[in-house]
């Protein structure tokens, strides 16, 4: 634990973590948080906080374009701070957004959790509570909108982890480890 410790602070101290809904972001950061004794965010959490209601509610009555606004205005905020120590999740359509990737970079070591969309749809197959799912044909459109973002989850990336068939705690492993052989 230690030595996985000592190679992190001896990066820029700031990870976020990137991918498709249901790839595992918050689960995943709430495991390093908690190896790494860092502090964990997420974005989507910090935008329901803020406005008092969850994200389908925000979805519902401002529409998606609202919602984004708001996720760039978050990310440039923490872009601009120079806290160290913690772990980043992002919404699913976040680095889709052209303007958002240099500022997604520039916050920390940028991690994409790729996963098949055989893998999202079981794991999300039952919430309601991502309204981009809520339609005729939940895996055509998980197979579609993975194929048109993949691109931009890779060009941010600096570590892409493969997460289908691992558990939550192979994959926080398998991203130390792999920002310590950086
Ligand atoms: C979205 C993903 C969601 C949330 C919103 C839009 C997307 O976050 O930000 O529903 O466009 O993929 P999670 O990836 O945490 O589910």
């Amino acid at each position: 634990m230690s030595e996985y410790k000592n190679k992190f602070l001896n990066t820029d101290g700031r990870i976020v973590l990137e991918g498709y809904m249901g790839s595992g972001k918050s689960s995943v950061g709430r495991k390093l948080s908690f190896l790494l004794k860092c502090e964990f965010n997420d974005t989507d959490n910090v935008i329901e906080n803020k406005e008092g209601r969850k994200i389908s509610e925000i979805f519902e009555e401002n529409g998606e374009a609202y919602f984004r606004n708001l996720e760039t205005e978050l990310l440039k905020k923490y872009g601009d701070s120079e806290s160290k120590n913690l772990i980043l999740s992002l919404g699913g359509g976040t680095p889709v957004r052209e303007e958002n990737r240099p500022i997604i970079k520039k916050i920390g070591t940028v991690v994409y959790l790729r996963a098949t969309p055989e893998t999202v749809y079981e794991r999300v197959k039952r919430s309601k509570t991502r309204p981009l799912l809520q339609c005729e044909d939940p895996f055509g459109r998980i197979k579609e909108m993975i194929a048109e973002r993949d691109g931009a989850y890779t060009e941010c990336a600096d570590i892409i982890v493969d997460v289908d068939n691992k558990s939550i705690s192979e994959i926080a492993d398998e991203i130390i480890k792999r920002m310590g052989d950086k």
